[in-house]
């Protein structure tokens, strides 16, 4: 069981003797250590289970640290970066040596994010390294949102998460980089592509299918829950079958063919990013209702709905 609390000292502290901590963001939990660390590094991959050529982000909290870490910044980019940061947007520029290879999994770029959330902000700021953080989740499973998430899967790892509320947006932040000069999107996540696209123009979304060299985190399958998640067949008639069996997880409005008590609405206002911030919670409470199989729906194809839609296609996956 880890310790649940607000004491930075301790974080400061753990990270300094290359431990790992439960670390707050706006978007997700990550499971911090300090980035240049190899051994803290190890540290990470092997609490979560993780593949090693999935790389972790690096976290910071000033965009004057950018040239410690990173080289031939593309001023594109960095005009997204000064926009949006900090926030949920994380950004893959040239590494410098500094950062260990085992970081990038080899990889000749960084990613690199500032987190918009206070607590994660004044630590990092204490620190004399930054924090390479994957969401704090065995690998292939759902993303934790809050400290409660990161004990109940990771807890038996750790000693201490910093607790830092119920993460805002809910989703992991949107991923983007440069290839010859074009932008691509590599993650949709809690920055809408729309203000993206207000900044820089038009950006090229990656597709996500199976896994991508250029994202390897990105596999198809991934953000599992532990009950079958499937899309609603459009006209399916769930009369035929015994529908106490089948959960729901939707936008707005109750599916009328199952039982209220096994629906799960993500935003009973129709609110997008209401929306967003509860899909990881809602993909885990599923696990506690007795059904065999979750239905859900497809969401609104704009805003925060193209990375719920993402994240619920994994899920189904
Ligand atoms: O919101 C977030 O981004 C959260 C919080 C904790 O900051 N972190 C997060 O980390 O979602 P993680 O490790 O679960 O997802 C990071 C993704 C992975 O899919 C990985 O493949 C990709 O970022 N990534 C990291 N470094 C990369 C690189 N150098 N090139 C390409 N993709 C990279
Ligand atoms: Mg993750």
């Amino acid at each position: 069981m880890a310790i649940i609390g607000k004491d930075i000292k301790r974080a400061l502290e753990l990270l300094k003797n290359d431990e790992l901590i439960g670390f707050p963001t706006e978007t997700v939990y990550g499971l911090a250590g300090n980035a240049l660390s190899e051994k803290a590094v190890l540290k990470i991959f092997k609490t979560k289970n993780r593949p090693s050529f999935d790389p972790l982000i690096v976290h910071t909290y000033s965009i004057k640290e950018l040239s410690t870490f990173c080289e031939k910044i593309h001023p594109e980019l960095l005009k997204l970066f000064e926009t949006f940061s900090p926030g949920p947007l994380t950004v893959l520029f040239p590494k410098k040596q500094l950062i260990p290879d085992l970081v990038t999994s080899g990889l000749e770029r960084v990613a690199v994010r500032i987190p918009k959330h206070e607590l994660a902000l004044e630590l990092l700021q204490s620190l004399s390294f930054p924090l390479a953080a994957p969401s704090a989740n065995p690998f292939g499973y759902v993303s934790p949102t809050t400290p409660q998430h990161v004990e109940n899967q990771l807890g038996n790892k750790l000693t201490y998460i910093l607790d830092g509320g119920n993460c805002k947006i809910g989703l992991e932040s949107t991923i983007i980089g440069e290839e010859h000069g074009e932008l691509i999107i590599y993650r949709l996540g809690g920055l809408k592509i729309e203000a993206i696209e207000e900044i820089v123009g038009k950006v090229k979304v990656n597709d996500f299918s199976s896994s991508n060299p250029k994202a390897p985190g990105m596999l198809k399958s991934h953000y599992a829950p532990k009950i079958k998640v499937s899309f609603l067949p459009k006209n399916y008639d769930l009369g035929k079958i015994n529908s106490n069996k089948i959960g729901f997880i939707g936008f707005d409005k109750y599916n009328s063919n199952i039982p209220i008590k096994n629906q799960i609405l993500l935003s009973q206002k129709g609110n997008l990013e209401e929306a967003a911030s509860n899909l990881f919670a809602a993909l885990r409470a599923t696990e506690e209702l007795n059904v065999d199989l979750i239905y859900t729906e497809v969401f609104p194809d704009e805003g925060l709905g193209k990375a719920i839609n993402d994240r619920l296609k994994r899920a189904v996956a």
